[in-house]
């Protein structure tokens, strides 16, 4: 097995500690042969990749290097795979981008409706340079994106860099959803086999198996039904908005028992009911800012003053191993299904062919297989071509600097609808993303 040459974009992102523990727990299946760091902003990197050095000095004493830069030039050459996991505007234009929307009544969300809107006008412009600048340095590199809003990074990325298999954008959602499943069957996550189709925070399973073939699908929705849903992996476990959120399973197989929705689906299925239990003063970002931020700032600095990680308790969390599995699969070529993000192409057969959907896919050293799906019912097709159309329109006022398709694109999105509130939201965000966004006209 070739040792792989990785770097971790964003580099000083609360996920990297997570991502570093489960390269750890890989190793066996994705060996190493560096890890580099980048990051735009020097000081919140170093603190991570100080933390990040003791502890690979514990964990990892055979990786060949470590290095961290703000230079693009020494992070990208001679890497075999990059992951991205930057957040442009940081958490303080998150927390905008939650707060603006909720003024007007409408549901503030990093990734859902006008906010999700806001961050991925932010995010194309980043992603698309820092595709270019990888692909610069080392042509052939894999580049797994994780950067949301993911659904409309990877719809811009697809105009950009069209047909590019080894460009690939990965959500952590659906393996999310799938650990509390297989807490609940009391059934090892690697053995579940999952049958699903949508957009990026916006798709069902249709099925859950196991190895041989059971359809477990029957069991999950009565034990949601008669007992409720939570999270499992231990990163998002005693968080109460996470709690609240899968809490939500419930209700939504109670109206549309056919499938098993994704818990983002809480956004548009009920959004005045959302809007109105948020509170302006601690949204989401607020929370993350003073739990994730807080806790990920504290553990770095205890393991820097100990030269140690004694006194901190570190841990796997599925968001990082799922997305090291994939990479092995991609780069090792084990032809392993995971769910990911492809050109829809005939996969679900009567929504468009230009769509960017979430299904599951073989992941092969010549790029990602996904499965055909086929047709989907009524209910399912018209709330994916609404949410299509809504994505599109806002890679369109990106592409078009267009005030009339970031203002349609509002519109249609299910959080928003009206149109005067939608205009109102706009006119907010550009003013508080000046520098960030296109400017729109
Ligand atoms: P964060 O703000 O803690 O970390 C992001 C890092 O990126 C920061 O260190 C920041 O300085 C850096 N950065 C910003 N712009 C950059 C640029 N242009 N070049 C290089 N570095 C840059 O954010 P976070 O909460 O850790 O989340 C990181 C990203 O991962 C977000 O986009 C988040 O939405 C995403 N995420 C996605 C999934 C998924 O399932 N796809 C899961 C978790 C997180
Ligand atoms: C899940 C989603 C990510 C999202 C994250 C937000 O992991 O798949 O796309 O970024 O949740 O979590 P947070 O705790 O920051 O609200
Ligand atoms: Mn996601």
């Amino acid at each position: 097995m070739k040792k792989q040459n990785l770097v971790i974009v964003g580099g000083g992102s609360t996920y990297t500690i997570g991502m570093i523990m489960s390269l750890i727990a890989e190793k066996k299946n994705f060996p190493l042969n560096s890890i580099t760091f980048y990051d735009n902003d020097e000081k919140r990197q170093e603190k991570v990749a100080k933390a990040t050095s003791i502890i690979l000095d514990e964990y990892y004493p055979e990786l060949e290097s470590f290095h961290y830069t703000t230079d693009k030039e020494t992070a990208f050459t001679g890497i075999d795979i990059a992951f991205i996991q930057i957040r442009t505007g940081g958490l303080q234009m998150r927390e905008l981008d939650e707060q603006i929307p909720l003024k007007y009544g409408v549901v503030g969300q990093e990734t859902c409706g006008p906010g999700g809107m806001a961050y991925g006008l932010r995010s194309i412009r980043d992603m698309i340079e820092l595709v270019y600048d990888i692909k610069k340095y080392s042509k052939d590199a894999w580049i797994l994106n994780y950067t949301n809003p993911a659904a409309i990074v990877a719809e811009a990325l697809k105009r950009e860099f069209p047909q590019d298999p080894k460009l690939l954008n990965i959500c952590d959602m659906p393996i999310a959803i799938m650990h509390s499943f297989a807490t609940m069957l009391n059934k090892n996550i690697w053995d579940l086999v999952p049958s699903y189709f949508g957009l990026n925070h916006f798709g069902w399973f249709t099925k859950i198996e196991d190895s041989e073939g059971n359809d477990l699908t029957q069991i999950i929705k009565d034990t949601i039904m008669g007992e409720g849903f939570v999270p499992t992996d231990q990163e998002i476990a005693n968080d109460q908005s996470w709690q609240q959120t899968f809490e939500q399973a419930r209700k939504m197989l109670i109206d549309f028992p056919e499938f098993l929705p994704n818990t983002y689906l809480q956004y548009y299925l009920y959004p005045d009911d959302l809007a109105k239990k948020e509170s302006l003063t601690n949204t989401r970002a607020r929370q993350v800012i003073n739990g994730r931020e807080k806790r990920i700032t504290e553990l770095c600095n205890q393991i820097i003053q100990d030269k140690s990680t004694k006194n901190v308790e570190l841990h796997v969390d599925i968001h990082g191993v799922y997305m090291v599995k994939a990479a092995a699969s991609l780069v090792y070529n084990l032809k392993q299904t995971y769910i990911v993000m492809v050109e829809n192409n005939g996969i679900i057969s009567n929504i468009p062919d230009d769509a960017m959907v979430e299904v599951p896919a073989l992941l092969t050293a010549s790029g990602p297989k996904p499965f055909s799906v086929g047709k989907i019912p009524t209910f399912y097709k018209g709330l994916i071509e609404n949410q299509f159309a809504y994505e599109k329109l806002v890679a369109d006022a990106y592409f078009e600097n267009s005030y009339t398709k970031a203002l349609q694109a509002l519109t249609l999105n299910r959080t928003v609808v009206h149109v005067p509130t939608a205009k109102a939201i706009l006119d907010d965000l550009i003013e508080a993303n000046k520098g960030y966004w296109p400017e729109l006209q």
